[in-house]
């Protein structure tokens, strides 16, 4: 594989491959085996990978969280080195590479950018679509890969395309989880070991309230799993919701639930310090 740091080189040699389709695998690194299965997706359908790590600053609203984001870019390396192929791109950019001058743009993404994950995380949303956008000029691949994990992340991504006219293909892949079915995520390795000990209880929580749809109504379950959740020390609910996955607006009865639609519970918890999210399918 091939490691690049400047745009002009990456974009140099994506044209002198002369391959597609080109799949692109944005990541801010730390990479996990959630990332791995998303660049195996990549390889497998597209004879040009890139793969980029930038951990954009734009889409924290937190600086702490920011500071703190784990970054290792010799190991990513390395376990991009077993999944990549020779022609294959690493695109690792810095700062001033991705930001020459301040991004000033605001997008407008409607309900999308108005519950659960927006609620809590002010402009996260709008620092990843200046980002993405920015890669997806660069990069100008025909398939993206992403993590269904950041459910409302696959929507604004589909709705950004969408308004840039561009022609990409979005493919959401599903979540990798631990062996006690936490879903991997960089911030997975912040997790102070008492607190990650007890993390199961996020996916246990949400697939007893999938299994539970047919017997309880939509508040009643939301009870039941900040009481899961809560029961657990140093653990905090910041939202379960019911949202299908276009719109993403929250029900509060089954009866708003419609048929052809898929519903998905989303989750988000604080675990000790640190915020994991979570989603799983709820059944009509
Ligand atoms: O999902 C992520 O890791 C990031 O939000 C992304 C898409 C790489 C943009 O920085």
């Amino acid at each position: 594989m091939k490691v690049i740091d400047k745009k002009d080189q990456l974009s140099k040699s994506i044209k002198e491959a002369g391959l597609s389709p080109v799949g692109f695998v944005p990541t801010m690194g730390a990479l996990h085996q959630g990332h791995v299965s998303l660049v195996e997706n990549a390889v497998s359908q597209c004879p040009l990978a890139v793969v980029s790590i930038y951990v954009n600053p734009t889409q924290f609203n937190d600086k702490n969280d920011l500071l703190n984001y784990p970054r290792c870019l010799p190991d990513d390396l390395d376990l991009l080195g077993s999944v990549l192929r020779e022609n294959d791109i690493v695109f690792t950019p810095d700062d001033r590479e991705m930001y020459p001058e301040e991004d000033k743009r605001v997008f407008n993404f409607g309900n999308l950018d108005n519950v659960m994950e927006a609620l809590h995380r002010p402009g996260h949303f709008n620092g990843v679509a200046q980002v993405v956008s920015k890669l997806f000029n660069m990069v100008n691949p025909d398939i993206a890969f992403f993590g269904q994990k950041d459910f409302q992340q696959v929507a604004v991504i589909r709705e950004l395309v969408r308004q840039m006219g561009s022609s990409v293909k979005i493919i959401a892949c599903p979540i990798i989880r631990e062996k006690d079915g936490l879903a991997m995520s960089s911030r997975n390795q912040l997790l102070e070991p008492k607190i990650r000990k007890e993390a199961s209880v996020i996916y246990a929580s949400i697939s007893s309230a999938a299994a539970k749809i047919s017997g309880l109504d939509i508040p009643s379950i939301k009870n039941y799993v900040k009481r899961k959740i809560e029961e657990k020390e140093g653990f905090r609910l910041e939202y379960f919701e019911i949202a299908d996955e276009r719109e993403l607006i929250p029900v509060t009865s089954r009866k708003e639930m419609k048929p052809g639609l898929r519903y998905f519970g989303c989750i988000a918890v604080r675990a000790g310090q640190i915020r994991l999210i979570d989603n799983i399918e709820i059944p009509l």
